[in-house]
């Protein structure tokens, strides 16, 4: 499938097939190449928490408007952003300078400089802290849910539930915020997806 192919065939799919399980293994690679996505100085403020299991995702779906999506899909995708992300003592931001060291990009002693640079840029309001980790988790989202048409599922991003309630109701530490739910899976036989919705012009896009 080329990418133009892609984009014309993700859709947000209303109708999973119950009875078709997605493999861990596919799981994995989808994630593993969504994980390519860019991130503010590579931080990648994102995790998930991948649910399977019918209890839990009835628990969701009742804090979800009942959206019937969630408990028929396989498997749903809690795409959680990182608000402490831009920290240099968290271990994702670790690995990232320790990389930028290892490549030469930047110098051990630095590590106090970029420290000051992540907090000017992301840490220097709640507004910044919320913008990176969600503008990021965002394009991450995005990446799972193109890697899944690319690899012959069908997916439904949601963020059709109650937040507070869903963090409360899955322990979700405070430093994530939840941009979104991704259902995965295959189309339910027989379902007939609705014809391509409105979408902006060039000239609608762009403005002056
Ligand atoms: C962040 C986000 C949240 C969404 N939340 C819901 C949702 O809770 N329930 C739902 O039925 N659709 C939801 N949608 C799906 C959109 O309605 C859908 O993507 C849009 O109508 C365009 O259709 P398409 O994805 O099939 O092209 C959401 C989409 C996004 C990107």
């Amino acid at each position: 499938m080329d990418f133009t192919d892609i984009l014309e065939k993700r859709r947000a799919v209303n109708f999973f097939d119950p009875d078709r399980d997605v493999e861990d293994a596919l799981l994995r690679k989808i994630v593993e190449q969504a994980g390519n996505a860019p991130s503010s100085y590579n931080l990648q403020p994102w995790k998930l928490k991948i649910l399977r299991d019918p209890e839990r995702k009835k628990a969701l779906r009742a804090l979800a408007f009942d959206q019937p999506k969630i408990t028929e899909a396989p498997v749903i995708l809690m795409v959680l952003a990182d608000r402490d992300g831009w920290k240099i003592d968290s271990p994702t931001a670790q690995k990232v300078f320790a990389d930028f060291v290892k490549v030469g990009k930047m110098q051990e002693d630095q590590q106090e400089w970029f420290s000051g640079v992540t907090n000017a840029l992301y840490g220097r309001s709640e507004d910044a802290v919320q913008a990176f980790a969600n503008k990021n988790t965002g394009l991450f989202a995005m990446s799972l849910m193109y890697a899944a048409t690319a690899n012959g599922l069908e997916s439904h991003p949601m963020d059709g539930f109650d937040h507070d309630a869903v963090c409360k109701e899955f322990e979700i530490p405070d430093n994530y915020w939840i941009p979104m739910l991704i259902a995965i899976g295959y189309l339910k036989p027989g379902i007939t997806v609705y014809p391509k919705s409105w979408r902006q012009s060039f000239e609608e896009i762009v403005i002056d």
